[in-house]
């Protein structure tokens, strides 16, 4: 099987190159400049030239903050650019598998949400991605849409690799503790994309198979909470560690508000593909060792 992927250098599509070494799968990264998602003239013919068996679309303007400002950008690189992607795929009868997020929602239930909750985004940044989730359904009927969140990785930037610098350089480091999610290693998302693609593959009329779906870290956490395990496992192999001073949202203010509630519940794609992601807590102490063994915060 041979996936490409866009968005090349992100945290999703690194992981895939390296998962799909293992797995026996070829994991072929395609980026700016051979494709751009602001320019839909360059996506059919990068992808025709890799004959692709799946389409994984990773790529995204993932700048939540910066989209407030950009909206206009945003939404045509993740609404219009996603769709265009998913036009080329369907022209290449190629199945796609795009990534989508937990902001598509406002974060206001008091449980996981599951996929067909109502969406209602409240940033810049969660329109366009909603946009690109009906943009994809509406160009490619053979599609997986797999919403996730608090993607962290050894690789790119990501809050790991933050609160590592942080606790290098200070004591303390004040994180927000009223917004709850599931850290999500992209490495663990990297195996589920490839069971996904696999199943799509095998069962190209399954209709249970297709549609959106929802895949995290299993079990949840605060950020304040995401920062202690990171702090605690660090400093279990001797590395820095800072001491986690937990405050409200409306002490960090942001461009972009961020739903208090990531929370999404996983059962769907378990009863699809049998897909389950391994608790986030393991997946982090392996994340944390290998930054530290690589010296790469
Ligand atoms: N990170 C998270 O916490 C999170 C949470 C929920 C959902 N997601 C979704 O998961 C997917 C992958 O996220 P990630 O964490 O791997 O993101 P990432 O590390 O920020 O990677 C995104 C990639 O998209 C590329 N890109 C940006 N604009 C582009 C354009 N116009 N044309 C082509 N490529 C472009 C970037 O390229 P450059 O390197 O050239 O800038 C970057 O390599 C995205 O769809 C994101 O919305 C992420």
């Amino acid at each position: 099987m041979r996936i490409v992927v866009t968005g090349g250098q992100g945290q999703i599509a690194r992981s895939l190159r390296e998962r799909g070494g293992a797995a026996g799968v070829e994991v072929l990264p395609v980026a700016r400049p051979d494709i751009d998602l602001a320019r839909p003239e360059s996506i059919h013919t990068a992808l025709a030239a890799l004959a692709p068996g799946v389409i994984v679309n990773a790529a995204a303007f993932t700048a939540v903050d910066l989209a407030e400002s950009e909206s206009e950008r945003a939404l045509a690189i993740n609404g219009a650019g996603a769709g265009a992607v998913a036009l080329a795929a369907a022209n290449l009868k190629a199945p796609i598998i795009h990534l989508s997020t937990d902001y598509v929602f406002d974060g206001l239930l008091d449980r996981p949400y599951v996929e067909n909750d109502a969406a209602n985004p409240t940033t810049a940044y969660g329109r366009s991605k909603l946009a690109g989730e009906k943009a994809v359904a509406a160009a490619q009927p053979d599609h997986a849409v797999l919403r996730t969140a608090w993607v962290y990785s050894p690789f790119g930037k990501n809050f790991i690799r933050t609160m590592l610098s942080l606790a290098a350089q200070r004591a303390e480091v004040s994180v927000v503790a009223d917004q709850r999610g599931s850290p999500t290693s992209a490495l663990d998302m990297a195996d589920g994309i490839i069971a996904v693609a696999r199943q799509m593959i095998e069962r190209p009329k399954a209709s249970a198979l297709r549609g959106v779906f929802h895949l995290v870290g299993s079990g949840e956490a605060t950020w304040a909470e995401f920062a202690d395990a990171v702090f605690a496992e660090s400093r279990a192999v001797g590395g820095p560690s800072a001491r986690v001073i937990p405050i409200p949202s409306s002490a960090y203010p942001t461009p972009a508000q961020r739903p208090a509630n990531s929370r999404l519940n996983g059962d769907k794609i378990l009863a699809a593909y049998g897909v389950r992601l391994p608790a986030w807590r393991d997946s982090l102490r392996t994340c944390v060792r290998r930054l530290l063994a690589e010296g790469a915060f």
